[in-house]
């Protein structure tokens, strides 16, 4: 039953993008993050950078804590890097006492937001037009191999820093291990990294998600593959945003809708839900990305492997040199590196991270999280992520400073 509220909501989710909106107006009308972060009293700076093939980024940053007045003290800096449809919001949307950029701040860090290629924040090229398909055609494994990598040598000449932390969400993470192993040089700039959902292996995936789209975009050569390859998947979008805000726990008959659409990312329940932080969330999501970042997840589901693009034996053997796409190797990834995931992910569940962890070798800790109905999204917005995941990655990095 859920399924099919949530087929229908997707349909009517996508006609609606496709038929009524313009994603290309939005900015003026949100609170930007650094808005946001000044709102709760931090100094916030705003950063752009280009990167080698012409995007231009948008870095946000909390140089120090106006609570602790260290503006003149040392400050080891920090990377948070945000999750597929999202951007630097979801690091602050449960504000001071609860979101991750505000505790490492208060922990004494300079924390920095990254925001991928094609978000809100990140939607410009010096060479090509974001009109253009040419603009989309890119998944995760650009970002993490040339978005990320522009970051972290941003920030470390700007901070004087030869080494900085990073903590990823979702496909945070995923960046994060694309990027260790195909440059594995990258290992030593990293002093400790903390992948939140951890998400490389999909094989045991329960998301219906995975389940209907993996006959369409599983494997390539399809007409669906052709047909969605280098699009902007799901924009920013005004309709959508106010569906969601009038539906999401106001206890309306929308509600059930809200919940249903939750069923993409939890084995049914939001128990752990702040509501007010997804109503926050809500005003700038889902922030933009390429229909490739979603079709190279579900080629994972449906080949078992973490691995590049699968773009069929032709252009494989034109790009890679051989008719299936190379594997990640996990094995590359020397960085200190802490992995916190939890039961109830429908997306990245416990299966499937036991997969990662036999193939990561160095890391350092595999913390499951002990509350059972813990899911995805709550690594972001539960009434409990202080103490049961912001408390431990702060505790962890801090074990690297003095
Ligand atoms: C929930 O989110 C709101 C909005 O950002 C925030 O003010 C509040 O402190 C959060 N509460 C918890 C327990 O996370």
């Amino acid at each position: 039953m859920g399924l099919y509220v949530f087929l229908g909501l997707l349909v009517l989710g996508l006609g609606l993008v496709l038929a009524v909106d313009d994603p290309r107006y939005c900015l003026h009308e949100i609170v930007k993050s650094d808005e946001r972060i000044r709102s709760h009293g931090y100094p916030a700076e705003t950063h752009e950078l280009v990167t080698e093939d012409g995007y231009v980024l948008t870095l946000f940053r909390i140089p120090y804590s106006h609570k602790l007045q260290n503006q003149n003290k040392p400050r080891q800096p920090v990377l948070l890097q945000h999750g597929l449809f999202s951007n630097s919001d979801c690091w602050l949307s449960s504000g001071p006492d609860n979101s991750l950029a505000y505790l490492l701040a208060d922990a004494g860090y300079d924390v920095w937001l990254g925001n991928a290629r094609g978000n809100i924040y990140s939607r410009a090229n010096n060479f090509i037009s974001i009109n253009s398909p040419k603009f989309w055609h890119f998944d995760w494994h650009e970002i993490g191999t040339i978005d990320i990598a522009a970051m972290i040598d941003y920030i470390l000449p700007e901070t004087g820093h030869k080494q900085l932390h990073y903590a990823g969400h979702s496909q945070g993470t995923t960046v994060y291990m694309t990027l260790l192993s195909v440059r594995p040089e990258y290992n030593e700039k990293i002093k400790s990294g903390h992948l939140l959902a951890p998400c490389a292996f999909f094989e045991h995936g329960t998301s219906p998600i995975f389940k209907l789209l993996s006959p369409l975009v599983g494997t390539p050569g399809g007409m669906w593959n052709q047909l969605l390859v280098d699009t902007e998947l799901i924009p920013h979008n005004n309709l959508i945003n106010r569906l969601a805000d009038n539906s999401c726990g106001t206890g309306s008959a929308y509600d059930s809708v809200c919940k249903n659409a939750f069923l993409i990312f939890a084995n049914g329940g939001y128990e752990n839900m702040n509501i007010s932080s997804m109503q926050v969330l809500i005003e700038t999501h889902p922030a933009g990305s390429s229909s490739n970042q979603g079709i190279h997840y579900i080629q994972s589901y449906a080949s078992h492997e973490f691995r590049q693009y699968d773009w069929g034996i032709k252009k494989n053997r034109q790009l890679y040199g051989q008719d299936t796409p190379p594997d990640y190797d996990l094995s590359l990834i020397s960085a200190p590196t802490y992995s916190y995931s939890s039961n109830n992910d429908a997306l990245c569940g416990p299966q499937d991270v036991d997969t990662l962890v036999a193939k990561m070798p160095q890391l350092i800790e595999d913390h499951r999280v002990p509350l059972q109905s813990f899911n995805h999204l709550d690594f972001i917005v539960a009434k409990n992520m202080k103490e049961l995941i912001n408390d431990l990655v702060v505790e962890r990095m801090n074990k690297y400073e003095n």
